[in-house]
């Protein structure tokens, strides 16, 4: 069955490469859970590792559970391949490397996930690579930090936990006229909210331990090759071999061939598994999400109790026009911040909630709260912290799909108490 003549998202995500004549019939792919595969013959596995068959080999290198999740998230990003890997950080780190050699440079905004500010700040610089952070919102700043060293730009397309909306046309322009791919991960945007690539993104990455999954119960990560980037350019020498092999798929080979299978980033197959699953209900889970999160932020600015509230819907963030022209027009996201008056107020609140959950996730169908500061960015010292807007009087909510009366009146008793 063709999923083709679906052209609606909320098909499309169920409907996608889905293949139950190839699966006995069932309606989600098995669970391929072997480390090898078993060839008839010596010249097989031969050819079989020359790339001639498209057989699989070791569950490190390839699996037809992931291939599955591999196929259908390329497809829902509008890219031309994937490669679904254990983490959103194995994705992350996967991507850039394959880009960056000692001596390199690449472009940033200072709104990023923790463990990518991590990674791009302290892990890369023992390399001899350099992150050039600029405010993410701020294209002509993007621009001057483009040298002659830069391989890529990378972008959230929702900042984490700053909740900022880079214009990622703009930024992809900027991009391309400097040669250079632009890289976003749109983990908090997911497909159904906003497509990158339709916006001149080159690679999408996600974290899909969150909205893909939805349920808390599986990690995993996923590089979106867009295969529209030419990589035939002098900024790109170290890509001639991969173009040789896989064409426009150049980029995708090489974050495969090079850094996938020999740092081992493997997906394990029973989280593709729960992946594919959560995909079913996802565009449904993630209109709820996005109602929920704009009700509940607009409850928030009507408490005394709460001194800011940042969620790209409400009409007074800086982000709200940029995210009303790129997003798909159904919401702004299932995540938001806001401020109480103190870290002591927020301990108050947070233990004073009886529903949602405090924990470090995000995307996740409960309701979620974290205090960012002493939690992720405990070690952080305080001029990063503030660098990245992380401050003592912040919560983060991740909002769920449980009724929005039940989440606002349990805020509302939480707050009562502070
Ligand atoms: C925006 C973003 N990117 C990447 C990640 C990392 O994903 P994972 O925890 O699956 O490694 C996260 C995790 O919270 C995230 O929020």
């Amino acid at each position: 069955m063709s999923s083709a003549k679906y052209h609606d998202f909320r098909t499309r995500v169920i409907h996608e490469c889905q293949s139950p004549a190839d699966w006995e019939g069932a309606t989600l792919p098995p669970i391929y859970q072997s480390a090898a595969n078993l060839h008839q013959t010596a010249e097989n596995l031969s050819d079989t590792f020359a790339g001639k068959t498209g057989d699989h080999i070791y569950m490190r290198l390839t699996n037809p559970t992931n291939q599955v999740l591999e196929k259908k998230l390329a497809s829902l990003e509008g890219g031309a391949g994937a490669v679904a890997t254990s983490s959103g950080m194995a994705a992350i780190t996967n991507a850039c490397m394959a880009l960056l050699r000692a001596g390199d440079e690449f472009v940033t905004g200072n709104s990023l996930f923790m463990s990518s500010y991590v990674l791009f700040a302290n892990i890369f610089k023992k390399y001899d690579i350099t992150a050039r952070m600029v405010e993410s919102t701020d294209m002509a700043a993007l621009e001057e930090a483009i040298n002659d060293k830069t391989r890529f730009i990378y972008l959230e397309t929702i900042g984490n936990p700053k909740m900022d909306v880079p214009n990622l046309g703009k930024a992809a322009e900027i991009a391309h006229r400097h040669g250079l791919p632009l890289l976003v991960d749109s983990t908090l945007a997911t497909p159904y909210l906003c497509r990158p690539i339709e916006l001149g993104a080159d690679i999408v990455i996600h974290s899909t331990t969150k909205y893909f999954s939805g349920h808390g119960d599986a990690t995993g990560g996923v590089v979106i090759d867009s295969g529209k980037f030419n990589w035939q350019n002098d900024r790109f020498p170290d890509l001639k071999p991969f173009i040789d092999r896989k064409g426009p798929l150049a980029f995708l080979d090489k974050v495969w061939r090079e850094h996938h299978i020999n740092f081992g980033t493997t997906q394990a197959p029973l989280h593709s598994y729960l992946t594919i699953l959560g995909l079913d209900t996802m565009a449904l889970r993630m209109e709820r999400h996005l109602a929920n999160a704009h009700k509940v932020a607009e409850f928030l600015t009507t408490r005394p109790e709460v001194k800011w509230v940042r969620y790209p819907g409400l009409a007074d963030s800086p982000s709200h026009q940029t995210a009303s022209g790129q997003f798909n027009g159904q919401g702004f996201g299932g995540v938001l911040s806001f401020g109480l008056g103190s870290k002591e107020e927020c301990f108050k609140f947070i233990n004073s909630l009886k529903m949602v959950y405090n924990l470090a996730n995000l995307g996740d169908c409960k309701t979620l709260i974290i205090h960012p500061y002493s939690s992720q960015y405990l070690s952080f010292d305080e001029q990063t912290r503030q660098k990245l807007s992380i401050t003592e009087d912040m919560i983060r909510l991740s909002v769920g799909i449980e009724a929005v009366e039940d989440i606002c009146d349990d805020i509302s008793q939480a707050l009562d108490t502070i």
